[in-house]
């Protein structure tokens, strides 16, 4: 008898066990999803950049930061992306194990890099660009070009300049990118907001027109063999081996289930 309840007490450990451990694999990889709560009460059209600022000022993120400086850190609404209009500035839900990585690389890189795919006749490449913008932080550099120290990059504070692509036409190269404020978006939410009715299906087939049904998975620019031009974008050396060798791609890539080791103070 005693035997038994042993057994019922080993079990029930177990499953505790199991129930914690769920619960904190998930939690670790939903790390974005305070900030996704911010989005959806921001009403119809939220400025994300405002709420981007607003995270990074409130005192309990500073230590996320790097340190604080008067200058904006982020493109500002109106030049944000044309995705905006109709998506979150983290879009990726579905997949938990990768999402966190795909919002987290469009910081330092445009929706279409992503999204959109070399055709037969539409020759892609792909460049950093600062959107015009001159001030302390674009002239640093972009994000994350070469490594100072164990932990840090250079540029860190510049999510201004974004990686961008270039339809290649002989020696004419024409980047993609459509902003936020093009009238015919501007159109389109102001339409929304004053209740009319509007064909958001016609505005989307337009938005998406050069969106393709394979957007890049890690290994398609972390890889040696990978045609992103990663040298062309300035990565060399230590950070080139870095991004092409990434230890966090193959274990997203390769493990259904994996574990951060873990620091305790
Ligand atoms: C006028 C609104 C609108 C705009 C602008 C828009 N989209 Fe969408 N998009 C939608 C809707 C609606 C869906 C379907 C629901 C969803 O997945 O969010 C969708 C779905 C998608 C999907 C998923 C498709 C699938 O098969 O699962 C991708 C990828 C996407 N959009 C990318 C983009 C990108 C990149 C841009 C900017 C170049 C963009 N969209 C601009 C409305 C829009
Ligand atoms: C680094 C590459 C990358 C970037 C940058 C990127 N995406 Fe994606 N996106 C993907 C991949 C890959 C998928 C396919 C689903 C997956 O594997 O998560 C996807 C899926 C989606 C979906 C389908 C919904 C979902 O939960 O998967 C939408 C909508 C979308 N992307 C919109 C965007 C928008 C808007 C941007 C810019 C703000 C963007 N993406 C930037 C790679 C990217
Ligand atoms: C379109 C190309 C592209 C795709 C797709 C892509 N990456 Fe990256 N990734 C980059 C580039 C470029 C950088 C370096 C950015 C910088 O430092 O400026 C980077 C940086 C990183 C870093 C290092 C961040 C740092 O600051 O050191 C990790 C980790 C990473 N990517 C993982 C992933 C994972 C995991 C996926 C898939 C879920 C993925 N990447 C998909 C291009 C890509």
């Amino acid at each position: 008898m005693k035997n038994i309840f042993k057994y019922l007490y080993g079990l029930g450990a177990l499953v505790i066990g199991i129930v914690l451990s769920v619960w904190i694999v998930g939690n670790a990889v939903s790390h974005d999803t305070e900030v996704e709560q911010v989005a959806m009460d921001a009403g119809e059209f939220p400025d994300y950049v405002e709420m981007l600022n607003n995270y990074y000022t409130n005192f309990d993120n500073r230590s996320d930061h790097f340190h604080q400086t008067s200058e904006r850190h982020f493109l500002p609404m109106d030049e944000q992306e044309n995705c905006l209009t109709c998506h979150s500035i983290w879009p990726h839900k579905k997949e938990k194990r990768t999402r966190a990585f795909y919002n987290q690389h469009s910081r330092f890189m445009t929706c279409m890099v992503c999204h959109m795919e070399q055709e037969p006749g539409r020759k892609l490449t792909y460049r950093w660009y600062d959107f015009g913008v001159d001030n302390s932080l674009t002239r640093n550099g972009p994000y994350g070009l070469v490594k100072i120290g164990d932990d840090d990059v250079s540029g860190a504070e510049n999510f201004i300049s974004k990686i961008t692509p270039l339809v290649v036409d002989g020696s004419l190269n024409t980047r993609v990118y459509t902003p936020y404020n093009t009238p015919m978006y501007e159109a389109y939410r102001e339409a929304v907001l004053n209740g009319e009715t509007v064909n958001k299906e016609k505005i989307r087939q337009e938005a998406e027109a050069m969106v393709g049904q394979d957007p890049k998975t890690c290994s398609d620019c972390h890889s040696e063999s990978s045609e992103f031009p990663m040298t062309a974008l300035g990565f060399e050396g230590e950070r080139l081996n870095e991004l092409q060798h990434s230890a966090v791609v193959g274990m997203v890539e390769k493990y259904e289930l994996f574990y951060f080791p873990a620091v305790f103070e």
